[in-house]
């Protein structure tokens, strides 16, 4: 199994190309279920969830090219045979349920098994199945799989969320574009990768209003047409490599970055001792003088601090001066980089869903264990800030959301190695 090598050292400085988005495209893809007609997705991030996700949809029938190294997906799905996502994939990747809401809105029926708990939490599905219902779908949970059918196909519905879901919102804003009527969908997530999948959506005909707010209203279509469509940038991939020179030191350009996909990040990074400059290509961030501060951070939805960020910032916090509080509010069990994070020598206490850090003078490096994917990186990031060597094994974790880490860091002068073991 391979593993990273990470030896702490010197400022960075250079330029990191940022990515499209993986959260964005995982929702993108499977829009193309919605239509005969060809969806293209360009800037598409070069990721094993992506590969995934193309299995998936290869799995109903879909045909999905991977044209110039990955970076664009041409995908057709005028031919579906299959209007079921078996375990065996769905359990790799919990994104896997949003091939649900396409399905039932363009056949009338679908069965999709359920995707299980997580590392980071239970994460149920049951947000999306009560706005299908809303929605006149007919559900029915046996054998593990959610069997789903809308005979006379969807009709426009009222959804209100009890809370606002990523996956929920966007299952459910699929669904309505070829519902038969209106759908407004109340207390909707916000995320600019909700806001891209309406864009992309609008380019194939539908009618949606009010994306990036949290009331979306849909005006169901008989049917939706092709588009070539470009994939939103990456903010929690640029988020994670802001925060390298902020605990290394130097100055680093994020190309594609924009201070508006990170305002809350970015405020706290402020705070932190964090410059953030937005240029014509990116963002250059910097620290300002001295050393790094002691900041609070509670996650919350879109446009909050980002729960996908949370475990990196608590790298750049653990060499702070003074004692910082994450309070995580999205995912209950979202602190296992915790206790690796103090085999480096961090002072960490976990109690309940707030993690309070004790900033040290220096981590050290140790061999430690990649929990999930943004775990994995955090603790990538410390290393680097670390006297020594940092072995982090089970990277196929950072495959899932990193393309070319170690390309992407040593570019701005990093020691960071992969060792492959046969
Ligand atoms: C998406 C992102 C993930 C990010 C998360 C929150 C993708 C592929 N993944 O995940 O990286 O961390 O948003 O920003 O876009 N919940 C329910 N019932 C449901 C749905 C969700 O209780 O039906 C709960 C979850 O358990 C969790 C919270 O709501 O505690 C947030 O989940 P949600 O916003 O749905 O996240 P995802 O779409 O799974």
């Amino acid at each position: 199994m391979d593993s990273i090598l990470v030896k702490g050292g010197g400022a960075l400085s250079g330029q990191i190309p940022i990515a499209g988005a993986k959260n964005a495209c995982l929702t993108l893809m499977p829009a193309t279920l919605l239509s005969e007609e060809p969806l293209t997705l360009i800037n598409a991030p070069r990721l094993s969830d992506i590969r995934t996700m193309t299995q998936l949809l290869q799995s109903l029938g879909a045909e999905v090219t991977s044209l110039q190294g990955g970076q664009v997906l041409a995908m057709s799905s005028h031919d579906i045979h299959n209007r079921m996502a078996h375990y065996d994939i769905v359990r790799k990747m919990r994104a896997s349920i949003l091939v649900l809401g396409p399905l039932l809105a363009r056949f009338g029926e679908a069965v999709v098994s359920l995707p299980g708990g997580c590392a980071i939490g239970a994460r149920p599905v049951d947000l999306h199945l009560k706005a299908l219902e809303a929605m006149g779908a007919t559900l029915d949970l046996r054998d593990g799989y959610v069997h789903a059918t809308a005979k006379n196909g969807l009709k426009g519905g009222q959804v209100a969320f009890d809370f606002a879901s990523v996956g929920a919102t966007e299952n459910a804003l699929m669904a309505a574009t070829l519902a038969k009527g209106t759908t407004v969908l109340k207390n909707a997530a916000r995320e600019p990768e909700i806001v891209d999948l309406a864009r992309c959506l609008r380019a194939m005909g539908a009618r949606i209003e009010g994306e990036g707010t949290s009331v979306m209203t849909i005006e169901g279509v008989d049917r939706l047409g092709g588009a070539t469509h470009t994939v939103v940038t990456d903010r929690i991939e640029l988020g994670t490599y802001m925060l390298a020179p902020a605990i290394c030191g130097g100055e680093v350009e994020l190309l594609g970055g924009r201070i508006a996909l990170l305002e809350a990040f970015c405020e706290k990074l402020d705070a932190a001792g964090v410059s953030v400059r937005e240029t014509e290509k990116g963002l250059v961030v910097a620290r300002k003088n001295g050393d790094i501060r002691a900041v609070d951070v509670t996650t919350a939805p879109f446009p909050g601090f980002p729960t996908d960020l949370q475990a990196q910032m608590m790298a750049l916090l653990c060499t702070a001066a003074g004692t910082s509080h994450l309070e995580e509010k999205i995912f209950e069990n979202r602190f296992m980089h915790a206790p690796e994070l103090m085999r480096m020598g961090a002072n960490i206490d976990v109690h309940g869903g707030t993690a309070t850090v004790k900033g040290v003078k220096k981590l050290r490096g140790a061999p430690v264990m990649a929990t999930d994917l943004r775990a994995s990186v955090s603790l990538i990031l410390a290393g680097l800030a670390a006297e020594g060597e940092t072995r982090v094994s089970r990277v196929y974790h950072l495959d899932r959301g990193y393309e070319h880490v170690v390309a992407k860091l040593s570019g701005v002068g990093a020691n960071i190695e992969r060792i492959t073991e046969q």
